[in-house]
């Protein structure tokens, strides 16, 4: 059902002209390789962090003041709680759960998972929240790719900062990292942080 509608949303979306891209699903066949930081420390990850741009999201939709905490859990997970103010001013939350699917190999690649509100579910997962810069005390970008049927592109990004306001020469230069893998920038937009 969703593939169907994806389909006919990016078609004809694509006759319209408007960029062939929704909520960040594209027609694409090929997501980019993420970086891995080997030296990658969840210790210092964890914490507060503020959105302050993305790319639209069907599940944040109109989501604005977005932050995400994430907390270190006796078995070395991370209990994730991303929260927002929707547009009609109430707030909204949702938590979840980030492990660690190749720990050894890509420190930086977490699954995060909303489905089981914060609990692990059995399922084995590929990562989905891939950190491709941080440097722990001012700014993260993130990034998050899937091809689904072959050919139909799910891509997200976010610039998350400590702080609510994050330096403009920083989030340059974390675009001109999106930009050098082929990601395009223009799909993110900048999120309030002021509710
Ligand atoms: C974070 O930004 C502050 C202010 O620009 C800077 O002094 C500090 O060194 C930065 N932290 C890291 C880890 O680079």
């Amino acid at each position: 059902m969703l593939v169907i509608f994806l389909i006919s949303a990016l078609i004809s979306n694509s006759i319209f002209g408007v960029r062939g891209d929704i909520y960040g699903f594209s027609f694409g066949v090929a997501c980019p390789e993420s970086p891995v930081i080997s030296d990658f420390d969840a210790n210092k990850y964890v914490g507060k962090w503020y959105e302050i741009e993305r790319i639209p999201m069907i599940f944040e939709r109109g989501l604005e003041c977005v932050t995400a905490e994430y907390n270190l859990l006796e078995d070395g997970s991370i209990s994730v709680k991303n929260s927002g103010v929707k547009k009609n001013g109430k707030k909204s939350s949702v938590d979840g759960i980030a492990s660690l699917p190749n720990p050894e190999t890509q420190p930086n690649m977490f699954y995060v998972d909303f489905r089981n509100k914060g609990k692990h579910s059995e399922r084995k997962n590929e990562a989905n929240y891939h950190i491709w810069a941080t440097d722990y005390e001012n700014y993260s970008l993130v990034y998050s790719c899937n091809v689904y049927a072959g050919f139909i592109k799910f891509e997200a990004a976010w610039i998350l900062a400590r702080e609510k306001k994050l330096n403009e020469e920083i989030i340059t230069e974390l675009k001109e990292k999106l930009t050098e893998k082929g990601v395009h920038i223009e799909k993110l937009k900048p999120v309030s942080q002021h509710c």
